[in-house]
């Protein structure tokens, strides 16, 4: 896989659910030389999702990251947190291809797990789907502007 315009920077965040995982894709990020901007949690104590949603929907939204990973147990309450905030364009994967799809087709800017739902292998196939495909354009840019008009 390869992208026209690498990214360098991530920010992760999870909930208590999600905690392992996150801790596993950052150790694994880091490995390939990624930065990243871990907003928490920080331990497995139990927190509401809402907070790390709106933590890296707004690191990415204003320009401390290039993309974020969100993870709680579905994947579901975090998305929707991560869509609260504008420009956010959270996106809830559970396979490679659909990671590929959301930024090919809607410029997804987060990627949302759940780590009750996905093992760590399925998670990492999303994670790298996520970084490593660009935006189509086109028909997909007048379709991705609507969600914002
Ligand atoms: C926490 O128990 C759980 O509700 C949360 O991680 C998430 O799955 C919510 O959507």
């Amino acid at each position: 896989m390869s992208s026209e315009n690498p990214i360098k920077n991530i920010a992760l965040g999870s909930d208590h659910a999600g905690f392992e995982m996150k801790e596993e894709l950052r150790s694994w990020l880091e490995e390939q030389g990624y930065e990243v901007l871990d907003l928490g949690t920080h331990s497995a104590e139990s927190v509401d999702y809402p907070t790390y949603g709106r933590a890296v929907a707004e690191a990415v939204t204003d320009g401390r990251a290039e993309r974020g990973v969100l993870v709680c147990g579905t994947g579901i309450g975090i998305s929707i947190a991560a869509n609260r905030i504008a420009g956010a364009r959270a996106a809830l994967c559970r396979s490679g291809l659909e990671a590929r799809l959301s930024r090919e087709h809607n410029d997804a800017n987060i990627l949302a797990l759940g780590a009750r739902i996905s093992g760590i292998e399925a998670a990492k196939d999303c994670v790298e789907e996520f970084i490593n495909t660009d935006f189509g354009g086109d028909r997909h840019a007048r379709r991705v502007a609507l969600l914002d008009a």
